[in-house]
């Protein structure tokens, strides 16, 4: 039975894919570096530094910083990104979010975030929906990033329940492989190519229907 919804934020909850981007754009750009949008879905649902070094990696510059070099542009791309981030009101839900909380504290559904972003709490409280979630799973307690499934264990774990318990909710392709990986109902949102591996998926989070979600999880 489900009792329990994991969800990812950026991209599920609000869409700050665009900041990320240009916050990362504008980093890269200093450092001669030219990234474009196609080249930023692979930086969906990848940590800071992990971002960082495939931008690196892009620009044939993998080997010319220190550690602690590229942790100082870690720094500058997140105090760029945090001044976009500021300006988050919750018009900022993504399309039918909000609904769906609500019916899932109707429904008596427990749920907890699995991000990466360490600026998941500051969003969630921007967005003015931190209090419906039992917890957010803190990506400085997480050995390995997504797609392994140890962040999604920690957001089933948060609400008390087992993976089967739980639907998880994910709009990149890492996540989605994690949720799998972590015995969970996976959902997507995006193209049905690139959510080709999702147990169900729809192309935008208006379309998410808890009932809906409920009944593919259950009869799985
Ligand atoms: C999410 C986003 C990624 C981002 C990561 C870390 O997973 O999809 O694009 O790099 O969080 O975010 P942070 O806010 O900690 O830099
Ligand atoms: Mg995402």
């Amino acid at each position: 039975m489900i009792r329990g919804v994991v969800l990812d934020l950026d991209g599920v909850i609000t869409d700050t894919a665009e900041y990320h981007y240009l916050a990362w754009k504008s980093l890269a750009e200093k450092i001669g570096i030219d990234i474009d949008r196609t080249f930023n879905e692979q930086l969906k649902g990848i940590s800071r530094i992990e971002s960082l070094e495939l931008i690196l990696e892009h620009g044939g510059k993998d080997q010319s910083y220190s550690e602690e070099e590229k942790e100082m542009l870690a720094g500058k791309k997140n105090d760029e990104y945090k001044t976009f981030i500021e300006r988050i009101t919750p018009a900022d839900l993504c399309p039918g979010m909000k609904k769906l909380l609500l019916d899932a504290k109707e429904a008596g559904l427990a749920l907890s975030v699995a991000s990466a972003s360490k600026n998941a709490s500051t969003i969630l409280e921007q967005l003015q929906v931190k209090d419906q979630f039992i917890g957010v799973v803190d990506p400085n307690s997480l050995k390995n990033g997504k797609p392994n499934p140890e962040i999604f264990y920690k957001g089933a774990e948060l609400l008390g329940l087992s993976p089967a318990e739980c639907i998880g909710i994910e709009d990149a392709e890492a996540g989605i492989d994690a949720i799998n990986d972590a015995g969970m109902f996976s959902v997507g949102v995006g193209s049905k190519e690139s959510m080709k591996a999702a147990n169900y998926f729809v192309e935008n989070t208006e379309e998410l229907d808890l009932k809906k979600m409920i009944e593919k999880a259950e009869n799985k």
